[in-house]
C-alpha cells in the first residue's frame, strides 16, 4: 500500500487527478473504474480542468462504474448514470457508448449482475478503479457483513449509508434501500487501484482500513492484500494514521 498524506481536500485531488491523468498518457484507451459521492467530485473538476486546457484527451477511454442505485432512472437526479454525467461525462470528450454503470431499472439482479460481469470482461478488465471510502469502511456498496462479496450483485445497503446518503435526497424514505455493486472481487482483480478520502470523519475509519485486521466488517481492510494500491488521504483524513507509515 502507498499511502500519499494531502494538505487538504484540494490537495487530494489534485494528486488524485494527476495519477488518473499519468495512467490515460501510459494507456489511451484505458478501462477507468469509477466512483461517485463527494470525495470524488474535486477529482473530477480537475481533471475537466485539464482537459478544456487541451492536456488531457478522453476519446478512448472506457470507463466502468463501481455501482447504481437499484429502482431510479437515469435521468434520476439521485442516480449515479445522472451524477456521472452532470459532474464529468458532459465535460469532457467521452464517447458515452464507451460509458458503462450498472442498470438501475433492470428488476432481475441475476440478468444485470451477468451483464455488467460481461462487460467489465469484455473490456479486458479495469486498468484504474477509483474509490471513496465509505464511513462504515465500504467501498462501491460492499457493506460491513460477514464474507466478503466477490462479484457484481444486488445489495440491501446498510442503515449508515442509507443515513449518510439522505443528504442527498429530500427525505431519508425517498433513498433506494438496494443497490447494483461490483464486489470486492470485482474490485480487487482490477490491475491498480486508488482509494482517495477526506476529512476528519473518516478517519477512525481510515485507519481500521489500513492498520487493522483483514476483516469483512471493514470492508476496505482487504486492500491490504492488493498488489498496486495508493490511498491519498488529506490532513484530517490521516491524522490517526501511525505516522511512521506516511513518512
Ligand atoms: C460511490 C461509492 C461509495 C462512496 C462512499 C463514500 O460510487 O461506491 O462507496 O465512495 O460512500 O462516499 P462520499 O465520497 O460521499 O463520502
Amino acid at each position: 500500500m502507498k499511502i500519499i498524506k494531502a494538505k487538504d481536500y484540494q490537495d487530494m485531488s489534485r494528486k488524485a487527478a494527476n495519477i488518473i491523468s499519468a495512467q490515460l498518457i501510459l494507456k489511451p484507451n484505458s478501462v477507468l473504474g469509477l466512483a461517485t459521492g463527494s470525495t470524488p467530485i474535486g477529482t473530477y473538476k480537475q481533471l475537466i480542468e485539464w482537459y478544456n486546457k487541451g492536456d488531457l484527451d478522453f476519446s478512448q477511454v472506457r470507463t466502468v462504474n463501481l455501482d447504481e442505485y437499484k429502482g431510479l432512472e437515469p435521468d434520476n437526479p439521485q442516480s449515479y448514470y445522472y451524477f456521472m454525467y452532470e459532474n464529468f461525462f458532459k465535460h469532457i470528450n467521452i464517447d458515452l457508448k464507451n460509458v458503462h454503470i450498472p442498470n438501475g431499472l433492470e428488476e432481475d439482479p441475476i440478468k444485470e449482475c451477468n451483464r455488467y460481469q460481461d462487460i467489465i470482461s469484455s473490456l479486458g478488465g479495469i486498468d484504474l478503479q477509483l474509490l471513496g471510502l465509505g464511513n462504515n469502511g465500504h467501498i462501491g456498496f460492499n457493506e460491513p457483513g460477514n464474507c466478503f462479496n466477490k462479484i457484481i450483485h444486488c445489495v440491501e445497503l446498510a442503515q449508515s449509508t442509507i443515513d449518510a446518503n439522505a443528504r442527498f435526497f429530500n427525505s431519508i424514505e425517498e433513498v433506494p434501500r438496494y443497490a447494483y455493486t461490483m464486489g470486492i472481487g470485482s474490485i480487487m482483480s482490477a490491475e491498480k487501484i486508488l482509494l482517495i478520502v477526506s476529512g476528519k470523519g473518516k478517519a477512525q475509519i481510515l485507519k481500521k482500513v489500513i492498520e487493522g485486521p483483514i476483516l469483512p466488517s471493514v470492508p476496505a481492510s482487504i486492500l491490504q492484500l492488493h498488489k498496486n494500491v495508493t490511498i491519498i488521504a488529506d490532513q484530517e483524513a490521516s491524522s490517526l494514521l501511525d505516522q511512521k507509515l506516511l513518512d
